[in-house]
Order: structure tokens, then sequence, then C-alpha cells
């Protein structure tokens, strides 16, 4: 595949990077996945804004505009012929002459991009939908999980738990039992018809399927959303438990911690909001 390093696009194989990228050596950066079927992008605004404020967050001063990226990610997709694609970009520090933790100056932020093929666009049939099962762990990450950080080391080894034990997904929950998010997606419980989702604090990031999710909903459906805290009882007796994410859009869960979610079938309202998030996604 092609990919963008620093100024160019090249082959995958070609792209090199200094061992001494602080990136690698730290994990000192910023990340986003941008998805895109048949070559439109979802969120491409949002992505962008929350890759730029993360990057102010942590200090890295790249200087590109929104026009800048979406002229990358534009020709990237582009070079690998268009589908269904995951856009992934990250920036880091750049590669220092010594490895030191103080930030350092003069150091040129590394660029790096790169597609990857993504499964089609969720379609609201219950009947060819992906359904998930899920345990869960207290979360050990650290406090700033709204920083989307390059270092995810915490998130994979969450992940890997759930992964080990059979599952797709981890869901994670703070010191007073309130879920947080799972590894690598946001979390929703449903009971009687009404959605709640945990608020947006240090304790998730703000994802952008929520974003598009939460508006969407608040348009063009009668439901009833909450963002608050939620217990993890409530997510054992939900009716309907839900992932968001880039890649998975609105993704269901069956099984939670070896039991059935509701009557251990996809529920009736993920129905409606996926299909209100199929309509209107861009
Ligand atoms: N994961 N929470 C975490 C910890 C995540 O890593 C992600 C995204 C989300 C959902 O955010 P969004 O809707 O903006 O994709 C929530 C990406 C896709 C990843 O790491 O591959």
């Amino acid at each position: 595949s092609i990919v963008f390093l620093n100024d160019s696009f090249m082959p995958m194989d070609q792209a090199k990077i200094s061992p001494m990228d602080r990136g690698f050596l730290f994990g000192d950066g910023i990340y986003e996945v941008i998805p895109t079927y048949n070559g439109k992008m979802v969120g491409f605004a949002p992505h962008i804004a929350r890759m730029q404020e993360g990057l102010g967050l942590i200090g890295i001063n790249l200087g590109w505009t929104e026009a800048k990226w979406r002229d990358v990610v534009e020709t990237l997709i582009e070079k690998n012929d268009g589908g269904n694609l995951g856009v992934y970009l990250h920036v880091s520090r750049g590669a220092d002459v010594k490895r030191s933790h103080a930030y350092p100056e003069n150091v040129t932020p590394t660029v790096y991009a790169f597609a990857f093929e993504i499964p089609p666009a969720n379609v609201a049939d219950k009947s060819v939908t992906k359904t998930y099962k899920v345990n869960s762990t207290e979360d050990l990450r650290w406090k700033r999980c709204h920083i989307k950080s390059t270092a995810l080391l915490g998130n994979v080894m969450h992940y890997q738990q759930g992964f080990a034990e059979g599952c797709n997904e981890t869901l994670l929950f703070n010191a007073n039992n309130e879920l947080t998010e799972a590894s690598a997606c946001n979390v929703y419980v449903i009971k009687d018809g009404v959605i709640a989702t945990p608020p947006l604090d240090n304790q998730i990031l703000p994802g952008i399927t929520r974003l598009i999710l939460l508006d969407l909903l608040a348009k063009e459906s009668s439901l009833k959303v909450e963002e608050r805290p939620v217990t993890m009882e409530e997510v054992e007796n939900a009716d309907e438990i839900w992932l968001t994410s880039s890649s998975k859009e609105v993704a269901p869960v069956i099984e939670f911690n070896g039991k059935a979610v509701g009557n251990g079938e996809i529920g009736d309202v993920w129905l409606i909001a996926q299909s209100i998030f199929s309509s209107g996604k861009y």
C-alpha cells in the first residue's frame, strides 16, 4: 500500500523512521482513525479537530491547517484506490539525538499516515450484523484518557485480557464501579428504551462516532439519551449494550461476562439507532 511520511507518499516498505523517534521510544504522539466508505469520509472535520486539540494538549506544534490534512487524506485514499478504508493518522513529537524526557526544542514532528481495509458500512439489519461478547475489568489506564495518545499499552493489555477469554471487547469500570468505556470503543446501556452513556471527562475518549450518533439521535429520533455516570449494575441489567467506534459504527453486544444481554439477541433500539446512523453519518 501507499503511505504518507513527513512530506511525501511512498510504498509502505520504503517508509523509514528513526529509532530515536519519540513516538517509538516514549509513545509520545497523537493519532486518529477516520473511516471512509467508497471514498467518502465520515466525520472528517471533528476527527481533525480532535487531533489538533490533542496536539495542543501535549505541546506539539505541527501547524497544519485542516485543509492541509484534507489534501493528505484525500490523496492517500485516491492512491490506495478508495473502497472501504480506515485512514490512520499519526503525529509524534519527532526524533531527538538523545533520549531525554523533557520535550526537546527544534525537533520536527513526524507525520505518518496509512490506509487499511475496513468492513463495509453496517446496515440496520439484525441478520447480518456482527455481534460482540465482552467481559469487564477495572480500568487501569491513566487519568488522561481524553487524549488520543499513541501510548496504547494500557488499552492493549485490557483488550488482550478479554480476547484471551474469547471476547472481542473489554468493558472498563473505575474505582466507583462506574463504566468508563471499552479498550477501543465508547459504551452505551439501554434500559426501557432509554440510552445512557458516560459523560465526557478525563476517563474516556470523546469518540467521534459518539458525537455523530448522539447528534443524529437528538435530531432524528424521539429516543431519550442520558449522558451521565453509569454503574456496572446498570450494565449487568441492561436490555441492550452497544459499542461505538470509527470502524464498528454502532455495534450490539449480546453477551456480558458470560451472560446474555437482554434476551441474548440484537435489540430493537439498536435497529432504530443504526438505521438513523446509517442514513445520516456523512
Ligand atoms: N479507537 N475509546 C477508545 C479508547 C478508542 O480507542 C476509540 C477509537 C473510541 C471511539 O472513538 P471514535 O468513535 O472516534 O473512533 C473510544 C480507534 C478506532 C482505534 O484505536 O483503532
